[in-house]
């Protein structure tokens, strides 16, 4: 069998210095554990820009659809920020994603024991929290038809429309079922089917496609009472399935239980490809960081993490995304922060590549 193939995008601004980290990681997995991968890379956003005059080629393009995995830095800069919206850095990840037709938006919140005290609630409600939110990402009312300011009587109508369609729904609650087989076996849907018929279909077909994995216990949530549980009590949590909106909303509070942008990693998925594997495009959460770039200042820990989503997510390695996490883990309890992690703790922070030479050696 061909080693899997993984395109990578380090894009802009601090996007290659963590990427060099990941590389490294990458690598590592190699040398010890003979998992190896097909390794290309490319340009994208400002990168690409300056070299091609587009965000995004259609070379990349061809590329990223073939791969089993694609990894992304960061795009943007305020080198940028006069551009036409048509070739804006932001414009290359927004094709990427509409081309491959990622549907489903995969942000864990996982809480370190280490950085446990750096959250907002209680340690003891977030310590040794790992759920996951899928939100759908390619539908909903940030698309939904009619939509627009008009006229009606003597004052404007803002309108937006929510609509999803069966096959909608169920692709992304497939695509969650399939996670929460990997993870728990355990799949909140959240919607709001007391006041929306768009959530009284998405709950039926939900409930349809349930019936395909018996093994994962079901139930569904009121979107607004799944907040309140989110803050609350979040371990009763693993697997979340929820709408654009309420998805857009949900994964921002449940990422911010655990701490730092710096740590957030993320995973949109597409329909499966001919060898089983899904469309997979694995990134930060956080951008480009124009503030701290080139300083070392980066924390790689987002981009590391987003490689062991795609080791568990699209290689089924979930055994090598586990030590990579514990790498991580053990990096932190030993106290090594870089500045984005320090908060009012005195103590001296590491650079970008300090923080990637302590994962590997924590790896070994
Ligand atoms: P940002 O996420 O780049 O930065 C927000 C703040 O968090 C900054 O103070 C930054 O220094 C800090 N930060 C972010 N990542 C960090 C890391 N790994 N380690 C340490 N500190 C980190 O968001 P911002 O400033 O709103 O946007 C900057 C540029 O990035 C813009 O051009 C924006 O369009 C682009 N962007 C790109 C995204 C992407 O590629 N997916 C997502 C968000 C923004
Ligand atoms: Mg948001």
């Amino acid at each position: 069998m061909p080693n899997p193939s993984l395109l990578i995008l380090p894009g802009d601004g601090i996007g290659p210095e963590v990427m060099t980290e990941v590389r490294r990681v990458v690598s590592w997995f190699g040398d010890k554990r003979g998992l190896n991968f097909d390794v290309s890379e490319d340009l994208v956003g400002g990168a690409a820009y300056d070299a091609h005059g587009t965000p995004l080629t259609d070379a990349t393009m061809d590329k990223a659809q073939a791969v089993d995995a694609v990894l992304l830095g960061a795009v943007g800069g305020t080198k940028y920020d006069n551009l036409d919206f048509s070739v804006k850095p932001e414009r290359g990840l927004l094709r990427l994603r509409k081309e491959m037709d990622l549907f489903a938006n995969l942000r864990p919140a996982q809480c370190f024991d280490a950085l446990a005290d750096f959250s907002s609630l209680k340690r003891d409600v977030v310590a040794g929290l790992d759920i996951m939110i899928v939100r759908e990402l390619t539908s909903g009312i940030y698309f939904g038809e009619p939509r627009g300011i008009i006229e009606e009587g003597n004052e404007r109508v803002g309108i937006n429309t929510q609509r999803y369609s069966e096959s909608e729904i169920e692709r992304v609650a497939r695509s969650a079922f399939e996670l929460a087989m990997k993870r728990d076996k355990k799949l909140c849907s959240m919607e709001k089917a007391n006041v929306m018929e768009s959530g009284v279909l998405w709950r039926e077909v939900v409930t349809r496609v349930g019936a395909d994995y018996p093994e994962v216990e079901l139930s569904h949530m009121y979107a607004d009472a799944g907040a309140m549980q989110l803050t609350r009590w979040p371990k009763q949590f693993d697997v979340i399935v929820t709408d654009n909106l309420f998805g857009d909303m949900l994964s921002d509070l449940a990422a911010m239980l655990t701490g730092s942008l710096g740590m957030l990693p993320s995973a949109s998925l597409g329909l499966p490809m001919a060898n089983g594997r899904p469309k997979a495009l694995y990134e930060p959460v956080h951008g480009s960081a124009p503030d701290i770039a080139g300083q070392g200042k980066a924390n790689p820990i987002a981009c590391i993490l987003s490689f062991a989503m795609a080791l568990r997510y699209s290689f089924d390695q979930g055994e090598e995304a586990a030590r990579l996490e514990r790498a991580v883990e053990a990096v932190l309890a030993q106290g090594l922060r870089t500045p984005d992690l320090l908060g009012e703790e005195n103590r001296a922070p590491v650079t970008t590549s300090e923080m990637g030479d302590a994962i590997l050696a924590a790896l070994d």
